[in-house]
């Protein structure tokens, strides 16, 4: 059942989605799912679940990166992870391949049902995408809550999240994976061009990767001035060579001929080869804008590699473009970040004219990258402390204890299956915990309780009172403790 989305579409294109056939009934549930319940659900394909180590460091990521981008003077913004499918098509381009092919645009499940049953269309504002990079969002917000006034400093934000794209899934490349970038409105400035540059070098080293193993890759693709012509060149370059290309770069020369630079086609690289550089046709401001750049960038000791042949994926970019590429071990999807400049993305989307620049990076890509560097996840101290029953008659007073140790910032935890001692033991070795505190029956009776230091290989008995009063009174202060520190201070 394919039905065209409206009359018009996206710009004037017919826009058809295919509906999986499913009743629909008013109210009810539809029955969307399938018969078989002994068939395992997996994780959507090029989705992938991070599991505690990477959810970790995942946090870690996140916490870096506030700290780096924090110093330059970037600000958090959370957008949302949908926004209007005309965002998109307005902001990255509606024949890039990330809208053109790559969007999972959906509509609400009371949409969806009026254009089955009654065949109302959704409107535009209906249509939502998840959204396939970062950019086009925080550029709306900053035009829908006029962060950057007239004559204000320019606004610095950053993000991390989920981006989506129905791409082929291989290694590095997933349907959903999270990002982190960062975007600077208000300035043309080169000086805003080169200390983001620096930065994301910054935050590569600050994450533990050996940036000599990384390749900066940089390019200005001109601007309004000079952009136009060299964009001809190019189509009329592919047009004379026709009959050399693939099927797609023939399209190209019509709809995107800039993207053919990227085209993996042996055939096509080789006629690239010859194709016109933009570094030849940009006009004089872009010419000293990008030398500009680069002085920055040498003054602050930053190699690059100056590729005329960086095009990126994205239709916003105007001047200076560039890509960070890991060297070696991570196959095809080598880019682990890139970015540019984007001038005129503001108007497109309906705002005052304002130049900006920002970049992103994959979280997945940059692991793959500290892997193939020799990165190993570091396993994680789950708790600082295990507390252990002799038997079962000592669980309500063992329970009281971990809340106490827990109110006091001690992580903590016990075993919840009547385990054996031993077998307890084991388990606070497993999840590394520094101290076990050992209640049973005989030490209630005495009004005491054992600890083991796990490191010291030592053990100490303790006044359970007095340890208790302990743990209370550092729930109450604000400074973290340690239970070394309690145990210590104890009279
Ligand atoms: P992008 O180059 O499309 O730029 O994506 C930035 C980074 O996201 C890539 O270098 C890569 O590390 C990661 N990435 C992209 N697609 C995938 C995928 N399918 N699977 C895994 N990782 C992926 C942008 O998104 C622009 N918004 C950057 C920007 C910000 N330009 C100006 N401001």
């Amino acid at each position: 059942l394919a039905k065209p989305l409206g009359k018009g579409g996206l710009r004037g294109r017919p826009f058809c989605v295919t509906i999986p056939e499913v009743s629909l009934t008013r109210g009810a549930q539809a029955p969307l799912t399938t018969k078989d319940t002994t068939m395992a659900i997996n994780a959507p394909e090029g989705t992938r679940d991070l599991l505690p180590d990477e959810a970790l460091f995942w946090n870690q990521f996140k916490q870096t990166a506030a700290e780096v981008f924090g110093a330059y003077g970037y600000l958090p913004i959370e957008t949302p992870i949908m926004e209007q499918t005309e965002l998109f098509v307005r902001g990255i381009g509606e024949a890039t391949d990330v809208v053109s092919k790559e969007m999972f645009t959906a509509i609400s499940g009371e949409n969806l049902r009026r254009w089955v049953e009654e065949g109302k269309a959704p409107k535009a504002k209906s249509r939502l995408s998840l959204r396939p990079e970062g950019t086009a969002g925080v550029v709306r917000a900053v035009v829908q809550h006029d962060l950057v006034p007239q004559g204000a400093a320019p606004a610095k934000l950053m993000y991390a999240g989920p981006m989506f794209r129905a791409e082929r899934p291989q290694k590095g490349r997933q349907r959903q994976f999270n990002q982190v970038g960062v975007e600077c409105l208000g300035a043309e400035e080169p000086t805003i061009d080169a200390e983001a540059i620096i930065m994301l070098m910054r935050f590569y080293e600050a994450i533990g990767l050996d940036t000599s193993k990384l390749t900066l890759l940089i390019n200005s693709m001109g601007c309004e001035t000079c952009r136009p012509a060299y964009r001809d060149a190019v189509a009329q370059f592919l047009i004379d060579h026709e009959a050399d290309l693939c099927e797609e770069c023939r399209t190209r020369a019509h709809t995107n001929p800039l993207r053919a630079f990227d085209c993996k086609q042996e055939a096509c690289v080789q006629v690239m080869k010859d194709a016109p550089l933009i570094t030849d046709a940009l006009c004089e401001e872009c010419k000293t804008h990008y030398a500009q750049v680069k002085a920055y960038l040498d003054d602050a000791g930053i190699s690059y590699v100056d590729d005329p042949t960086l095009v990126r994926g994205l239709d916003y970019y105007t001047r200076t473009v560039f890509e960070v590429q890991v060297k070696e071990g991570m196959g095809a999807q080598n880019a682990i970040g890139g970015g540019g400049r984007y001038d005129k993305l503001m108007e497109e989307i309906g705002g005052q004219p304002m130049p900006g620049f920002g970049f992103a990076l994959g979280f997945e890509r940059c692991i793959l990258a500290l892997e193939a560097q020799g990165f190993t996840f570091p396993e994680s101290r789950t708790i600082e402390c295990f507390v252990a029953c002799v038997d079962a008659s000592v669980k309500p007073q063992a329970f009281m204890l971990l809340q106490h140790l827990r109110d006091a910032g001690i992580a903590s935890d016990m075993d919840h299956l009547g385990k054996s001692l031993k077998a307890q033991f084991k388990s606070a070795g497993k999840q590394q915990a520094s101290y076990v505190l050992v209640v049973g029956p005989d030490e209630l009776a005495q009004n005491a309780l054992t600890c083991r230091d796990m490191d010291a290989h030592e053990e100490t008995t303790l006044d359970l009172a007095k340890f208790t009063e302990a743990l209370q009174n550092a729930a109450l202060t604000e400074e973290p403790t340690t239970l070394g520190d309690i145990i210590t201070s104890l009279p």
